[in-house]
């Protein structure tokens, strides 16, 4: 099966339907996700975006704010575009209807929160839901939009590159139709890559099921560089349950005055730097994890106790009623959390209109480095980065294809069909793919977390080899499934940040080695660049 459109997307969260909604306006779009068009990381966001709208902000002061989160690594031209873009992306937002908390003294504007790292209140948010309040306002709008298509449960594989004058370019993708058992063949004269990222290539992670880091192992595989993986953010605050997987406790609740405390209910986030709890977040997540290597415990608590009970529960709904049906009434006892997985901070290596080195390839959004973040993601940088990297990639699409030699729609028409390997839905050695997640997310939550040491290091590489090529071993010989190929596709991403990680000989951001305890602006202030061939 062949199906052809100007623009081929792939992923549903804020980035891609950004992109998509301004694309259909000169082009046919067809979008594709693996699971249902709500099932994004984009739709699990609490925090909110960080946009310069408050009257005692400026561009500058955010501009220096994320500077600083990003310890020497942030390109100043990107961060620049991104935070001078933010308040007319966000009045888009507003304009399509998102229903953003609005300020009580000022209610024709926007109620501006805090979060660590920031100077000022900038955080505009939709209470403890701003996500889902964007992907609800996003699918409805990219539902009725006549020149855009959305195909749920098509899963890709791979991307389609051909040869162009000795340079690879983007033509389509293979994509699994999970319900049909069968591999489309997806063309198209743009290819964007939106998948988000990969927090699941660990144990413990705030992220859903799906953020397998699809996007950047099919880039990578394809030929396009990936940079900075060595910079994964782990979330200092989610909840420690053990009915309750992957549900954060957003950040803007440290930003409303909750701290953190030891098991004997003594704060401790002063000990570890002045800005205490509303510290820069690989600071908190660090302290945390030696505040329990130092007592044994299994978590830490958050306290907001101190707060009116009516407060907590107006501002954080979703936290409140969440924690309470586990028992935890947030407004009376402190709440249980650790640190996990939640942010890659490099990706498909960019640049400023989201083009990979790949002809035809953008990647917007998580899956993409494009020097905002540094070695450090500043909070709620990233659903920013995400409208104005859609905006950008949007207005360089549409540039491309104006420029694509006709030809090309000609060779798009060919068949070309998946070469690799049958297809059915259940492996008869399930047990492998099962396995292989289960280790490969083991080994990288201890070895190649928060914090790593060289031989930690080279003991992940080890058995990634391993397990990396048993998993290409099934893939060629076996029937592919979804969850293989999410697995393959983990395999790849933790192969790029082990070896990202072993490259980095110091400690920067969210880079934490034993063996290299300082920052080396001498040697490594740049970025991580790795390529396939
Ligand atoms: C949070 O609500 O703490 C997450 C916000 C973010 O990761 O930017």
């Amino acid at each position: 099966m062949l199906i052809i459109s100007d623009y081929l997307v792939i992923g549903t969260g804020v980035a891609g339907l950004s992109f998509a909604l301004k694309a259909a306006r000169h082009g046919t779009v067809n979008v594709i996700c693996k699971r249902a068009i709500d099932e994004t990381n984009t739709n699990l966001a609490q925090g909110g975006i960080a946009a310069v709208l408050g009257d005692d902000d400026l561009v500058e002061y955010h501009i220096k704010d994320t500077l600083e989160s990003g310890v020497g690594l942030c390109h100043p031209e990107t961060v620049q575009v991104v935070v001078e873009n933010g308040p007319r992306l966000v009045r888009e937002l507003i304009d399509m209807g998102v229903p953003f908390s609005a300020s009580v003294d000022h209610p024709d504007r926007p109620e501006l929160g805090q979060e660590g790292g920031h100077s000022r209140r900038r955080i505009i948010h939709a209470k403890d839901m701003t996500g889902q309040a964007m992907q609800k306002s996003l699918i409805e709008k990219a539902l009725s939009e006549p020149n855009i298509t959305v195909y749920e449960h098509f899963q890709a594989l791979d991307i389609i590159a051909e040869d162009r004058h000795g340079l690879p370019a983007a033509i389509g993708a293979y994509v699994l139709d999970i319900e049909k058992e069968r591999v489309a063949t997806f063309g198209a004269r743009i290819v964007v890559l939106a998948t988000g990222g990969s927090g699941k290539v660990y144990l413990y992670t705030s992220n859903p099921d799906g953020a397998t880091g699809d996007g950047l192992a099919m880039g990578f595989r394809a030929g396009a560089r990936a940079a900075n993986m060595e910079f994964i953010q782990f979330h200092p605050t989610c909840l420690y349950h053990p009915a309750a997987r992957n549900f954060l406790i957003s950040e803007a609740v440290r930003g409303e005055g909750a701290i953190l405390v030891d098991k004997n209910g003594q704060p401790f986030m002063k000990n570890y730097h002045p800005l205490g709890d509303l510290a820069f977040r690989d600071i908190v997540a660090r302290a945390i994890d030696a505040e329990m290597k130092k007592s044994g415990a299994e978590c830490v608590f958050l306290d907001i106790t101190h707060k009116d009970p009516a407060f907590i529960r107006d501002r954080f709904p979703k936290i409140y009623s969440t924690c309470l049906a586990l028992g935890i009434d947030m407004t009376a006892q402190p709440i249980p959390v650790v640190p996990a997985a939640h942010y890659q901070c490099g990706g498909l290596l960019v640049d400023l209109d989201g083009r990979t080195n790949i002809q035809s390839l953008y990647a917007i959004g998580e899956v993409a480095a494009t020097g905002l973040h540094g070695a450090n993601r500043l909070a709620s940088n990233s659903l920013l980065e995400a409208l104005v990297m859609a905006d950008q990639a949007a207005r360089a699409g549409r540039a491309e294809i104006a420029n694509q030699p006709a030809a090309r729609s000609a060779r798009l028409s060919q068949d070309l069909a998946w070469p690799n390997g049958r297809l059915g839905r259940t492996p008869k050695e399930a047990v492998v793919i099962a396995h292989s997640w289960d280790e490969i997310r083991r080994f990288m939550w201890n070895y190649v977390g928060i914090v790593r040491s060289d031989y930690r290091l080279k003991m992940a590489a080890d058995r990634l080899a391993l397990v990396k090529a048993e998993i290409e071993e099934f893939f060629t010989g076996h029937e592919v499934g979804a969850d293989l190929i999410e697995v393959r596709n983990i395999a790849q991403v933790a192969d790029i940040i082990i070896r990202s990680a072993r490259t980095r000989r110091e400690s920067r951001g969210l880079h934490y080695n034993l063996d290299w305890p300082n920052r080396d602006d001498l040697n490594f202030k740049h970025d991580t660049i790795l390529a396939e061939a």
